[in-house]
């Protein structure tokens, strides 16, 4: 119904792609991924903080629940982090150094009454580690890899060799550019209004600005699409096909924690805010009880990872207590756009067809007079 050159090279029936998300793997588990593959896109799981082994049981439940090509994405980090190699030296680091900021997380915890658990102490994410999940990712052959920030361009020669397509992420013009020379198969072009890490550029001026930059590279549009209407428009800027985060993580088939989906649900785009607060890193997310708490604090964000392994308390405490409303909801502005919790394969058919939708009403009402 809806496909182009693009969806055809990569072997799908749609140009859409399920955006692999991160968040301890509950964002992009399996049964989600498996779901969009086999509604005619492409699954990507986010594997970002898993384990090599937890990585390689991902990949093959995929494939026990589906037959068509999926993804896997990691957050590449750019360099070695500078950081000690241990969440108990990074803590240890925080006492020392940032003695407010830490007496700030205790106090928001006892604010919301809850109990003081310490997360178990496990090695910071740095390139080593990116290293071991890497080589269960061609070990697997997986179909396709995408890396989040950092360039996978060491990758490239083994990618190619068999037959892994790569995909950088970008949100600005000039990381599009560093992906291109990279070598990568395709490269998104995300917009500040994404879920997640993201830039400054909305995704109206970065898209095609992208597009002209990168040619022939074909660009996925990212950043703010969750309906047909986003797709068609996404395409009428230039793009090949859409990687869409927020709209699939009130799908049944993931899974955040319910009072996480409902909040998506409920809330208007301005609730999806940029901030630091979760991990150092500008990252838009559901503003909250604690992002407000942090704004009114006066209190400087930590850089990562010492913000995000502050916050890793918190989010314990508030856990252990089964605060979910109060846990970190990374989430974009097409939050306004998400008016219900469905089925995956509900979604990506109102996807489909409200784009095939679109493609219609364009025909019918715009006259165009040829010479
Ligand atoms: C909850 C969440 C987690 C994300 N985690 C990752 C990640 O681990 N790696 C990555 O490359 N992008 C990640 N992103 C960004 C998505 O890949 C994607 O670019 C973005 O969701 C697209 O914009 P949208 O949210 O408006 O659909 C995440 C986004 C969200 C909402």
């Amino acid at each position: 119904m809806l496909h182009n050159a693009f969806s055809d090279a990569w072997g799908i029936e749609v140009p859409i792609f399920l955006a692999g998300m991160g968040v301890g793997g509950r964002a992009t588990p399996p049964a989600l991924v498996a779901a969009v593959s086999q509604a005619g896109g492409l699954g990507v799981l986010g594997c970002s903080g898993l384990s090599p082994e937890e990585t390689r049981r991902r990949i093959r439940e995929v494939r026990t629940l589906t037959d068509k090509p999926f993804g896997v994405d990691l957050l590449l980090p750019a360099r070695i982090a500078d950081a000690p190699p241990t969440r108990t030296a990074v803590r240890e680091e925080i006492r020392a150094r940032f003695p407010k900021h830490a007496a700030f997380v205790q106090e928001l915890i006892r604010r919301h009454g809850l109990p003081d658990v310490k997360p178990a102490d496990e090695t910071v994410v740095n390139l080593e580690y990116a290293k071991s999940v890497l080589e269960v990712i061609f070990d697997e052959r997986v179909p396709v890899f995408a890396a989040g920030l950092g360039d996978p361009d060491f990758l490239l020669e083994r990618a190619r060799a068999q037959g892994m397509k790569l995909i950088g992420l970008s949100g600005s013009v000039r990381n599009a550019v560093r992906q291109k020379k990279s070598g990568v198969d395709a490269i998104v072009a995300q917009g500040t209004e994404a879920g997640g890490h993201t830039g400054t550029v909305a995704s109206l001026p970065l898209i095609p600005q992208v597009v002209d930059a990168v040619s022939p590279t074909p660009v996925l549009a990212a950043g703010g699409i969750a309906d047909g209407r986003g797709i068609v428009a996404a395409l009428a800027l230039g793009a090949q096909a859409v990687w869409i985060g927020t709209a699939f993580l009130v799908a049944d088939e993931g899974q955040l924690f319910s009072a996480c989906k409902d909040q998506i649900v409920a809330s208007d785009s301005e609730a999806f805010r940029i901030s630091k607060v979760w991990t150092g890193k500008t990252v838009r997310a559901f503003h909250g009880e604690i992002s407000q708490a942090w704004a009114e604090s006066g209190l400087p964000t930590l850089e990562t990872p010492h913000q995000r392994i502050l916050m890793e308390d918190f989010l314990a405490a508030a856990l252990a207590a089964g605060r979910h409303d109060l846990f970190y909801n990374i989430a974009g502005q097409a939050g306004g756009l998400v008016k219900a919790r469905r089925p995956a394969k509900d979604i990506m058919a109102e996807l489909v067809d409200g784009a095939v939708e679109q493609m219609r009403r364009l025909q019918r009402d715009l006259v165009v007079s040829l010479p």
